[in-house]
């Protein structure tokens, strides 16, 4: 039975929840995690509204196989407490924190759901600058808490780095290897930052392959144009698939019984790449069956 921890997470798109026009649109769109934002894309005097949209968007209905989550503001803000009160009552899959810096906060985010239902996960996101020191310790929450996954805020990274946010991501790339280490350290699931060049989709790809290669699960999203080609990019490719079988059957030959390394196509092949060519097949099956 595939867990929470093995969905397919390709690719994640935000949305204001203010916006009714946008939460219609994400129930038709191929995107694999919708997020009902409550906090950078939703002004101050749209809080309240937007909030109530979001848990009336998840009462309705209507998202299929997508994964739903809400995104908080910051527990410290005006808007926390009542935003965690409304979406720990709420059908929502899962509940996304912004701004997380140490531990602690999630001990208190975690506190915040208590009554909220077991099934429901805690999301957070990797956006700040004490945050890149702690991620080691954030990850190892997970045990202990709702926490199953992480999306990277680049934006607010680079804001306050006062670092440029541009298409080669020179400044961050040391610590979005770090991101998917920690998280993988820890069994988290985790997502790469926004491209916010939404009407260039070169760059958008170029992006996203960034992220494949860096080993995250998928991307997040700002606009309906990038669920697709983020769902390729993150998508087992048929070569890949085929690379798989040809191990999965190069092992499965008699005169390779017992062996920890063999030659397939060319290339020194280990037990480790059989582990990973099974792994791709599951992937691919879960995706198949989630579409
Ligand atoms: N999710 C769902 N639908 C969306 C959407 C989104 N993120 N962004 C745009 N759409 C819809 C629009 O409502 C519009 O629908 P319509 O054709 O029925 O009118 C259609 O897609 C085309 O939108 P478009 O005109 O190309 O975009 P825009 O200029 O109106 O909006 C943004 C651009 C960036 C403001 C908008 O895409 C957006 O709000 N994105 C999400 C921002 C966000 O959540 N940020 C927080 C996390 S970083
Ligand atoms: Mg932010």
């Amino acid at each position: 039975m595939p867990t929470a921890s093995d969905r397919p997470r390709r690719s994640a798109l935000y949305l204001p929840a203010s916006n009714a026009k946008a939460i219609a649109k994400a129930r038709t769109l191929p995107c694999d995690v919708v997020i009902l934002d409550l906090e950078d894309a939703v002004a101050p005097e749209m809080k309240a509204e937007a909030r109530a949209a979001a848990v009336a968007a998840v009462e309705e209905g209507g998202f299929g196989h997508r994964e739903v989550a809400i995104r908080a503001n910051g527990i410290d803000t005006e808007w926390g407490a009542a935003d965690l009160a409304a979406i720990a009552g709420s059908k929502a899959d899962a509940v996304l924190v912004p701004k997380v810096g140490c531990p602690q906060d999630i001990g208190r985010y975690e506190e915040a759901l208590e009554k909220a239902p077991p099934a429901m996960q805690l999301w957070a996101m990797i956006e700040t600058c004490e945050a890149v020191f702690n991620l080691k310790a954030i990850a190892a929450m997970a045990p202990s808490s709702r926490l199953s996954l992480w999306i990277m805020g680049t934006n607010d990274l680079a804001k306050e780095m006062r670092a440029q946010l541009t298409p080669c991501r020179t400044p961050f790339l040391p610590f979005l290897s770090t991101a998917v280490a920690a998280a993988r350290a820890h069994g988290l699931a985790i997502l790469d930052g926004v491209c916010n060049e939404f009407r260039d989709l070169a760059v958008f790809e170029t992006e996203a392959r960034q992220g494949l290669m860096f080993g995250f699960d998928g991307k997040s999203l700002i606009h309906p144009a990038q669920v697709d080609p983020c769902n390729t990019v993150f998508s087992p490719s048929e070569a890949d698939l085929a690379w798989a079988r040809a191990v999965i059957a190069a092992f499965g030959q008699p005169e390779n019984q017992g062996k920890g390394a063999i030659r397939v196509d060319g290339k020194m092949t280990e037990l480790l790449h059989l582990e990973q060519a099974n792994r791709l097949v599951a992937v691919a099956e879960r995706i198949a069956a989630a579409g």
